[in-house]
């Protein structure tokens, strides 16, 4: 016959054993707005965020914006990553955001990520659900402008100083 004491402990740790691995699993779509916030995506991706920051509720942010900037490589849009999140699977949308792009959406940044975070921020935005209208479609360089964008082109200086370093 069993020793009712062992029999009792082993039972109450395999009774705990599911209770243990959900408090060491960390939930991915809390992570996923922990590395956006951390990344400074919202001051592009969401319309208003640099000059006004928290002010803007969560359930509007990372729609994506029409204000564009425009550089030598035309225009580029900030992504309604939301969108874009919804409408892809999850490899899907880690290629895209993987693959080099127009500036000056700091490319670099995601591919430095490993596939975990990243696959943490698609799961957040999924979370958050669609919501927006998509980013206007890129420009390229010359092209006509039909929203007034930030240029991004280096300015001659106004003090006496003429080096960039
Ligand atoms: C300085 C502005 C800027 C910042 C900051 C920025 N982005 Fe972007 N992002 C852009 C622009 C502009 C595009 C569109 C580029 C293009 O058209 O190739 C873009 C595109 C993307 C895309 C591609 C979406 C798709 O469906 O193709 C992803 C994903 C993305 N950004 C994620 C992020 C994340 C995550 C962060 C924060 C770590 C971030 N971005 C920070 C400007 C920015």
């Amino acid at each position: 016959m069993p020793r009712p004491t062992a029999t009792a402990a082993i039972a109450l740790v395999l009774g705990l054993l599911p209770l243990a691995s959900i408090a060491a699993e960390p939930d991915p779509a809390a992570r996923g707005r922990y590395l956006l916030a951390i990344g400074g995506c919202n001051d592009c991706h969401t319309p208003g965020f640099a000059q006004q920051g928290e002010v803007i509720p969560e359930q509007d942010r990372l729609t994506g914006a029409a204000l564009g900037f425009s550089g030598p490589w035309g225009v580029s849009y900030p992504s309604n990553l939301r969108l874009s999140a919804h409408q892809a699977g999850e490899e899907e949308w880690l290629g895209k955001a993987r693959r080099n792009g127009l500036p000056p959406m700091p490319w670099t940044a995601l591919q430095a990520m490993s596939r975990d975070d990243l696959a943490a921020i698609y799961r957040y935005l999924r979370a958050l659900g669609p919501a927006g209208n998509p980013a206007p479609a890129a420009l390229g360089p010359g092209q006509a402008l039909p929203t007034p964008p930030f240029v991004f082109v280096p300015q001659p200086p106004t003090s006496g100083k003429t080096s960039l370093r």
